[in-house]
């Protein structure tokens, strides 16, 4: 249709049609194409100037902008410093809302104009190797981009800035939803780029499981240099850092910029350079005057392309088209309290009162966790507590409660928990498990982590480039006590981090730092040593390690659990372990370490979980307890 603008021009298709643009964020490109948009299709446009000079310093909801501002135009074009903003202004507004960047969460109508650019240039979309550069996590151009080359089936490098790396969320969206895999790229084919940033490559085709190895191996190492080397790289996006939305102190370090170097290689002679703007100094000026830099012509599509989604959405207007996409199950909370997004800039954090709590409902993430992800921003975060509404007690979520969770979300009597305090405030009281076994004491478990850690140093090729990770929080303990054992050994202390599956922020960070602002840990080159308490399905371990893969290229990782139940559902299998204990579906098998339970010493213990939709007509027995 963009094509077409001309002719859409000339019919005037938004004649009598007003548009509203509400940009709480400065902009220059967004802004202006779609008023020049709108003017060009014949219709008209009202703005706010400055927000600052709107309601919403007096405070007005989000949601109450929208509808008034609803009643005044047909179209509102809305941009928004928190993530999800958008979505819940369309849930208030009764004409269509489009999305002009909200936070660092998406931006849309960009992505229209990125892919309507690369299809000029080169003929089609699908087979095209794309190399996003640059802040991959804070970018909302990036998150909105890789999705839709995906859906084309267009190959996606990243090459982050070192801590800016791809969100653990849009990644597992790309492989889940569109079945991409990530591979290392050899890292010399992009130095003149980058030089100390890994790359990776998404791929549709699945060459490989780079998440199922636990050791890259020199073989290994190889065979995936060779698959991904010779790539024909079509286009370079990049973009900038996003300042703005940074913690002070933490936008320092080397960025990826395209120079004159770039311009001599003889395998780019084919790469079109692209970049959302405004640029800051990531790209040269001499790229200007090369017929490869397209991206002034990128923002001048702007234009055209925003014609068309314009008429697009007035010709959709109605009857409303019915949807055929599968969607998740949603899991609104039945009670008072309930489950909140963790991300600090989500506008159901922000401004809850324009925002229902609503989440998608995902099983099967990484230990057969159970995962909310938040419909306004998609962040995700592990579910720690259920409850039934009808028996009103709670338990931890285990994999063996997923078909019972299925169940109770089903009938809406599913609540799902922040905290034991939480449940307790609103009268739940805990289902009582079957009798505890031990089955490792105080003493086997120092002995167990003695053990780990001296096969660490037999295994290890050099000290110094030893990385103890532990998966958050019992694996960052026992990584700590492993960490100490090897300084007892050695008379050195490992770098010691810690790895967030389902986090809010950084998902690697530093344990211990003596100094707060020390660096982020280089994963690059080290001998990493993943640890986890207990290893089951193995989903854990392989999420863990395609973090780790995407935010650095260590030499060698390895596995060490202190406890492997057996039933692997993907196989990883882990290098050290404390003890073998097969153990069934029915049963949990848990790791008590005194750093996280005060009253207790370190043991484990297994025992089998009563069905909570039996045990829920019995009484709990007087001192059985939650476990969490
Ligand atoms: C981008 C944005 O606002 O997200 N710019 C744009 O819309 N063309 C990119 C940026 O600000 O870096």
């Amino acid at each position: 249709m963009a094509d077409g603008a001309q002719k859409l021009r000339s019919d005037r298709v938004a004649k009598g049609q007003i548009m509203a643009t509400l940009f709480y964020e400065p902009s220059t490109r967004t802004r202006l194409s779609f008023e020049s948009a709108m003017h060009r299709l014949g219709g008209s446009v009202i703005s706010c100037s400055d927000m600052k000079s709107s309601s919403a310093v007096k405070g007005e909801t989000v949601a109450d902008t929208a509808k008034v501002v609803s009643s005044y135009a047909d179209v509102l074009v809305v941009r928004h410093y928190w993530d999800g903003t958008v979505k819940a202004m369309a849930e208030h507004a009764d004409v269509p809302v489009i999305n002009a960047g909200d936070g660092s969460h998406e931006h849309p109508s960009q992505t229209l104009c990125d892919l309507y650019t690369l299809r000029k240039e080169k003929g089609e979309l699908k087979g095209l190797t794309v190399v996003i550069c640059g802040d991959l996590k804070n970018g909302r151009t990036i998150h909105s981009l890789v999705y839709a080359l995906a859906r084309f089936s267009a190959n996606v490098v990243t090459l982050a800035a070192n801590g800016m790396e791809l969100p653990q969320y849009v990644i597992e969206r790309l492989e889940k939803e569109y079945g991409y895999t990530l591979a290392p790229v050899a890292s010399d084919d992009l130095s003149a780029v980058v030089t100390e940033t890994d790359a990776l490559y998404l791929t549709p085709r699945q060459p490989h499981q780079l998440a199922l190895f636990t050791q890259l191996d020199p073989v290994i190492q190889t065979r995936l240099n060779t698959m991904v080397s010779g790539l024909r790289y079509d286009a370079f996006y990049m973009t900038r850092k996003q300042k703005e939305r940074m913690k002070e102190g933490t936008t320092g370090g080397a960025y990826p910029s395209i120079g004159a170097s770039f311009l001599r290689e003889q395998r780019f002679k084919d790469t079109v350079v692209m970049h959302p703007l405004p640029r800051v100094d990531e790209l040269s000026p001499e790229l200007d005057k090369d017929w490869r830099g397209i991206y002034f012509k990128q923002a001048a599509y702007g234009v055209p392309v925003r014609m068309a989604l314009l008429k697009f959405l007035f010709d959709q207007r109605d009857p409303k088209p019915t949807s055929t996409k599968k969607s998740l199950p949603i899991y609104q909370s039945p009670e008072r309290l309930g489950p909140q997004c963790r991300n600090a800039n989500c506008i159901t954090v922000m401004e809850p009162a324009s925002t229902v709590r609503k989440f998608d409902l995902l099983t099967g993430g990484p230990g057969g966790a159970l995962i909310l992800g938040c419909t306004y921003c998609d962040h995700r975060f592990k579910v720690q507590l259920v409850g039934h509404v009808k028996s009103k007690r709670y338990c931890a979520y285990d994999i063996a409660l997923a078909e019972t969770v299925k169940d109770w979300l089903k009938k809406k009597e599913l609540a799902i928990f922040n905290s034991i305090k939480e449940a307790e405030e609103l009268g739940y009281e805990p289902y009582k498990s079957g009798p505890q076994r031990n089955i490792m004491d105080e003493a086997e478990i120092d002995g167990a982590v003695r053990e780990i850690s001296q096969q660490i140093l037999r295994d290890c090729q050099e000290p110094d480039r030893l990385l103890i990770l532990g998966v958050r929080s019992k694996g960052s303990y026992l990584a700590q006590r492993i960490a100490a054992e090897i300084e007892k050994q050695q008379n050195r202390t490992p770098e010691i981090g810690e790895i967030e599956i389902y986090g809010s922020g950084d998902e690697i960070r530093r344990l211990s730092a003596a100094d707060p602002n020390a660096a982020p840990l280089s994963l690059k080159d080290r001998e990493i040593i993943l640890v986890d308490d207990v290893i089951y399905t193995g989903r854990t371990a392989r999420s863990a390690l395609s973090i780790i893969f995407r935010s650095g290229r260590p030499q060698a990782v390895r596995l060490a659990v202190l406890i492997d139940r057996g039933h692997r559902e993907v196989p990883v299998k882990p290098n050290y372990v404390g003890k073998h204990i097969p153990s069934s579906e029915r049963e949990r098998v848990r790791v008590k370490l005194r750093e996280s339970e005060s009253d207790e010493k370190d043991k484990v213990v297994i025992y089998s979980i009563i069905n909570p939709n039996e045990g829920a007509q019995s009484e709990p027995k007087p001192g059985t307890t939650a476990e969490t």
